[in-house]
């Protein structure tokens, strides 16, 4: 099966009342990490790639590791490029077999996110490739740019509709009080998720395929992993679960997972080169990684996206 789009994915899963996870790789071990966990669970695949993930591993190297993830599974699976900055990347990915981009033109002004984002529709569009947009300002650090938590500005559901409209973007990123990272929220600070903006989006666009970012839990079990083998990451914190499942459950239908990976990986890492200090053969400490990769996803697919058994 050639690479899906997420049209049919994003239908069935806002009908359903669950999301797909959009999980970010960069290596084999992920890319196996997370097919497996989707193979166990019979769930469709979205595997997302940054600018900074296509440098690092390089995009053929991507493409081919990701066609095997198919030829292994037999799943249906979208390859998106994660926060495009400009046309360019998304040309390239574009030209290069993804079959969805992400153009986020959110530190633009409304009238340039609009212009760059429509650039992207008209060429992607035209060779069959989907377009997310992003409006609203998600905080933490994507690639380069860091966006502070005073930048990050709520989506206005006010100019939701002309944004879509004027775009012709195929699902919206907003911002709701997510961020990226392992630092979402500050010690003592509760979690809050602004619920009554997406409900507003929702009932001024029906049906229309809503994504959220920055939506890692910050697993609790590999934080502690990590700082008990003397890492230093006291104060992480991530969205809580019940969020999660309940934006799920209403227009969210993509779901990005990044930060929860690399936790998992670095935890697996840790807690074997500390338990066996002469280990030097890297299949044994990467191993560990993919596995807590592979339990990670198949524990969001199941727990908190609910698109277990929805491929078929
Ligand atoms: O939203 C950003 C993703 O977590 C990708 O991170 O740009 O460091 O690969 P990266
Ligand atoms: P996290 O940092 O919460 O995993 O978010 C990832 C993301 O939004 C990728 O675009
Ligand atoms: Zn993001």
């Amino acid at each position: 099966m050639p690479f899906v789009t997420t049209t049919e994915m994003f239908k069935k899963a806002y009908a359903g009342a669950y999301a797909l996870g959009a999980f970010n790789v960069n290596n084999m071990e992920t890319i196996q990490g997370i097919a497996d966990a989707a193979a166990d669970t019979r769930a469709p695949l979205i595997l997302q790639v940054s600018a900074g993930a296509r440098k690092y591993a390089r995009h053929v190297y991507l493409m081919k590791l990701i066609e095997a993830a198919e030829a292994d599974t037999g799943l249906p699976i979208a390859v998106h490029l994660d926060h495009g900055e400009d046309f360019e990347i998304c040309k390239s990915c574009i030209d290069g077999g993804f079959t969805s981009v992400m153009i986020d033109g959110s530190r633009h002004s409304f009238e340039e996110n609009i212009r760059v984002t429509r650039e992207v529709t008209e060429y992607a569009h035209s060779r069959g490739v989907v377009v997310e947009g992003e409006l609203g300002r998600i905080a933490g650090i994507e690639d380069d740019v860091s966006v502070s938590d005073e930048d990050a500005g709520y989506t206005m559901p006010d100019e939701v509709s002309e944004f879509v409209e004027r775009t012709g973007v195929d699902s919206l990123a907003i911002s709701i009080g997510t961020n990226h990272g392992a630092f979402k929220f500050k010690p003592g600070q509760t979690p809050r998720l602004r619920f009554d903006i997406l409900e507003e989006m929702a009932r001024r666009l029906p049906g229309f395929p809503i994504v959220l970012h920055g939506a890692s839990s910050v697993v609790p079990k590999y934080v502690d992993i990590i700082n008990g083998s003397g890492g230093a990451i006291s104060g992480a914190a991530g969205i809580p679960e019940d969020m999660l499942r309940e934006a799920a459950r209403m227009a969210v239908c993509k779901i990005n997972i990044d930060t929860d990976l690399r936790l998992a990986a670095t935890a697996g890492v840790r807690e074997t080169l500390i338990s066996s200090p002469a280990e030097f053969d890297p299949r044994r400490y990467l191993a560990p990684a993919r596995e807590n990769i592979r339990e990670t996803v198949r524990d969001k697919i199941i727990n908190v996206l609910g698109c277990d058994g929805k491929a078929f």
